[in-house]
């Protein structure tokens, strides 16, 4: 088969990585692409969000399969410009999508389907928000309706903060994402995540992650896209996984289906844990980054079968093969991230390190330049490893890190800690 990954991160690095051991894929394409995936596979210049310029290229290409990485081409329709042009395309529609690009209509989808969740009320004007803030008092979390690229989430500790996030959102902090807003009751607990393929009719859980979204070490300071990973998520057992699939994905993919917009691709739920009960935080409607790159680290190969059987519709005739084992990915991001940061910055060291199927450095924000793989993002290397413990993996990654010389970046020494 072609096949076509849509993005530029670490996230698709992984999903191109495992592709390309599928003896299915005869050509991959991945749109935009960034450095480290220019070494295994072909990149082309493409606006992703443009439904009607990746039907063109696909059908220029012939591309026979599209794995659609980010939640923004799949907000905007891109699934469904592919699906309607007869392109086979592993992602959901963009009403299906709304389980990310909307808080409210999580909401309201959670509450008819009684899927645990945070209780909360919908606001439109700054008065009643704030009236209801002072009502309900903090701790609370105030969160921009629409896609805020995962900014859009105030944890307020105190009444004050709630307030002044209100003011910010009505004030068009946002823009559009925060004309609505969802407040909140604050939920304690430990988090993780579970990720589940759907065909719209049938579910299939591909494993667990917990990742670490503080920039420093201990969980402290601002949050981030993610600066680690690991998998499993030894807070999912396998009990309360069970209990989340029939509390709380079952009934919403149940629910979905009922209002005629079946979800296919992949659903990353994340959960907040306590007392061995399950809740929902949220939806999203794409692989966690740096999630992915830890699942994909376990899955291998297979993953490119999964994701086919499921945009095929033939998730009820798979399963996962899985290995006892354990992955983890230590992010090493530029000096500053996650505020303002370099560009630029030489990476030397890369090319030394062996990489296998154990071993792989996954490329988030690099470019090459003269010759030289240069920082080209906030969020540059994801350092990954697998190994039969967690120990095991993380020793690995962590020897890989130090073989990197970038005098430029930082990483979390810590990445794993809860589990270990
Ligand atoms: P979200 O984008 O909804 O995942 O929110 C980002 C982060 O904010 C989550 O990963 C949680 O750490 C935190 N968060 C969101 N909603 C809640 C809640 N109701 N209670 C506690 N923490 C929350
Ligand atoms: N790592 C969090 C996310 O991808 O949303």
């Amino acid at each position: 088969m072609n096949i076509l990954i849509l993005g530029s991160g670490g996230r698709e690095h992984s999903l191109a990585w495992a592709v390309l051991q599928n003896p299915k894929c005869d050509r991959l394409i991945v749109a935009p692409g960034n450095a480290g995936i220019a070494q295994i596979a072909d990149c082309a210049a493409l606006d992703i969000e443009n439904g009607g310029a990746v039907v063109g290229f696909a059908e220029e290409n012939a591309i026979d399969f599209v794995i659609v990485g980010p939640e923004a081409p799949l907000a905007s329709g891109v699934a469904d410009r592919l699906r309607e042009a007869g392109v086979l395309v592993f992602g959901p529609s963009a009403e299906a999508a709304q389980l990310e690009a909307s808080k409210s209509f999580t909401k309201e989808v959670c509450d008819a389907s009684a899927a645990p969740t945070a209780a909360y009320a919908r606001f439109t004007e700054a008065d009643p928000a704030k009236a209801y803030i002072r009502e309900q008092g903090a701790p609370i979390v105030v969160k921009a309706d629409g896609l805020a690229a995962g900014k859009g989430v105030i944890v307020a500790m105190d009444e004050q903060t709630a307030m002044e996030a209100i003011d910010d959102m009505f004030g068009g902090a946002f823009g559009g994402a925060g004309a609505e807003v969802v407040i909140e009751e604050f939920m304690e607990g430990e988090e993780a995540s579970l990720f589940v393929l759907c065909d719209g009719e049938e579910i299939l859980s591909i494993g667990t992650a917990q990742d670490h979204k503080r920039v420093g070490e201990g969980d402290t300071g601002p949050n981030t896209g993610g600066m680690g990973a690991y998998s499993p998520a030894p807070v999912l057992s396998a009990e309360i996984e069970a209990r989340a699939m029939e509390d709380i994905i079952r009934p919403t993919m149940a629910e979905m289906k009922r209002r005629g917009m079946p979800f296919q691709g992949v659903l990353y739920a994340g959960l907040m844990i306590k007392d061995g009960q399950p809740r929902l935080v949220e939806y999203n409607v794409r692989f966690g980054d740096p999630e992915c790159q830890v699942l994909m680290m376990r899955l291998g190969a297979q993953a490119m079968d999964l994701m086919h059987a499921a945009a095929e519709g033939r998730l009820g005739e798979t399963q996962v093969n899985w290995a006892d084992d354990h992955a983890i990915t230590v992010v090493m991001a530029a000096y500053g991230y996650p505020g303002s940061y370099e560009k630029g910055t030489i990476i030397n060291g890369l090319y030394d390190i062996p990489e296998d199927s154990r071993n792989m450095v996954f490329h988030a924000g690099t470019k090459t330049v003269d010759g030289q793989t240069t920082a080209s993002g906030g969020r540059v290397l994801n350092v990954t490893a697998r190994g039969d413990t967690l120990q095991q993996a993380r020793d690995r990654a962590y020897a890989m890190v130090d073989g990197i010389d970038w005098p430029g970046g930082f990483y979390r020494r810590d990445i794993g800690w809860r589990a270990l």
